[in-house]
């Protein structure tokens, strides 16, 4: 967190963490190179995710376009946790900070930095419509395209395919039967020997993934989507209640209750070290999960996230990443050509085949280097098609606030062991006060 750390300093945001004498010497070191360079190159930064192999996909597409135009650009890591990289990201626009110039952004954040982001039209209108119109769309705030889509992510559930050829076992059908096979596998495996194995692991941690979860639950159970297109909450009704008291049953039986501490890597973490039966992960951990030193590797399958019953609704969450351009970055033509260069066709190409970063670019899907790459795309496609969305869109600003009254009931009932029908009474007047205050819809 070195960068952050000298940047808050400078801009005296008081982030608990103490700037040493090195963080000065860097910046000196830094304004001697900005001296030295030629006058026509300009010097960016970009704020990249580190989950994986995340931080160094970015740097390398960073230095392939260093070296085609001839300028810099500092990559610059951020926290894991979507809430806290809002959070960095907030500090540092509403400073109206310089430092900045690209920022990769969560698509469930247009809405919410919308002020802070330049409309990218006018450098990029012709490369939007190589994209996933639906993204482009999310993306577009009051007809100003906000940011360009880097890649998309729908969850995903991952089995140990050796695992259920033993006890013969297909993929599960439905999240009752899914905790079936977990209890069976689990138990037939400790009794073998290994002693640390678990059924399920996922995100159960207070913050935004934990609402990823939570909606693929609802959405199996018949539960609704927590708002409705009107903004009115849907959240109190009795499909709910039972997707809520089947994810606390799972804690402790066939999930460790440390599962409720967990973020993506955490769960990837375990799985991959071959102590989990299934996990609910983002296509990113199939890449790694596959990778010469995995100790699961050639005995991962992928399947859709199940419903309640077999021959039900079931569904991922639809995530991804975006690139955008601060409202206070110096260079915005520069920083947009970046983002044309990362977003960009190749690119997503490099990043789907080295690491099974999905592409926003349909024709991508096509790519006989990528399908070989990761021959799970084919059934993935459908389930990106179906992928569910988070309500930011008609909660705007006020995403972050929405999302976290929902993670935080969540918590409350999978954690804690809070009744979820009263609780889900609670969230939804929660979710009313907020919709009134922000004006959103006709909600009274
Ligand atoms: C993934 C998704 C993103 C989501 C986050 C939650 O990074 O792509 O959309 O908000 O996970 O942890």
């Amino acid at each position: 967190m070195g960068w952050w750390t000298r940047a808050a300093a400078r801009l005296g945001i008081v982030t608990g963490a103490r700037v040493g004498p090195g963080g000065v010497a860097a910046a000196a070191l830094l304004a001697a190179v900005a001296v030295a360079r030629p006058a026509q190159s300009v010097e960016l930064a970009i704020s990249c995710g580190a989950l994986g192999i995340e931080l160094r996909l970015c740097t390398d597409g960073v230095r392939a376009w260093e070296r085609k135009t001839g300028n810099r650009v500092e990559v610059v890591s951020t926290p894991n946790s979507s809430n806290e990289r809002l959070a960095l990201y907030q500090q540092l626009l509403s400073a109206q900070a310089d430092d900045i110039d690209v920022l990769q952004i969560d698509v469930v954040w247009p809405g919410v930095l919308a002020s802070h982001l330049v409309d990218l039209s006018p450098y990029l209108a012709d490369a939007a419509g190589q994209h996933f119109a639906t993204i482009i769309a999310n993306n577009t705030v009051d007809g100003r395209l906000l940011a360009m889509p880097w890649w998309t992510d729908a969850g995903l559930l991952f089995y140990r395919s050796d695992l259920l050829e033993k006890y013969g076992r297909a993929p599960p059908e439905s999240w009752p039967e899914l905790a079936e096979t977990a209890r069976l596998v689990q138990e037939g495996e400790r009794a073998a020997g290994h002693p640390r194995i678990w059924g399920f692991v996922w995100q159960g941690r207070a913050y935004e993934g934990l609402f990823c979860n939570a909606l693929e639950w609802l959405v199996g159970f018949g539960g609704g989507t927590v708002i409705d297109a009107e903004g009115h909450p849907t959240i109190a009704n009795p499909g709910a209640e039972a997707a809520f008291a089947a994810a606390r049953s799972w804690v402790g039986t066939i999930s460790p209750r440390g599962v409720l501490n967990y973020d993506e890597e955490a769960a990837r973490g375990v799985f991959q070290a071959g102590h989990a039966v299934f996990m609910r992960n983002w296509p990113y951990a199939w890449a790694l999960a596959q990778g010469e030193d995995s100790p699961v590797r050639n005995k991962v399958g992928v399947a859709p996230l199940p419903p309640a019953e077999p021959g039900g609704v079931g569904a991922g969450t639809l995530g991804g990443w975006n690139l955008a351009v601060s409202r206070y970055s110096r260079h915005p033509a520069a920083a947009a050509d970046l983002v044309r260069h990362l977003t960009g066709a190749a690119e997503q190409k490099r990043r789907a085949v080295t690491a099974a970063y999905n592409p926003t670019i349909p024709a991508l899907y096509e790519d006989a280097d990528i399908l070989r790459a990761n021959p799970f795309y084919a059934q993935l496609r459908p389930i990106l098609a179906e992928a569910v969305a988070r309500p930011s869109r008609i909660a705007g600003r006020r995403y972050a606030r929405l999302s976290s009254l929902v993670w935080r009931a969540t918590h409350d009932i999978v954690a804690r062991g809070v009744d979820p029908g009263p609780r889900l009474e609670r969230l939804a007047a929660e979710i009313r006060r907020l919709a009134r205050r922000s004006g959103w819809g006709a909600v009274q």
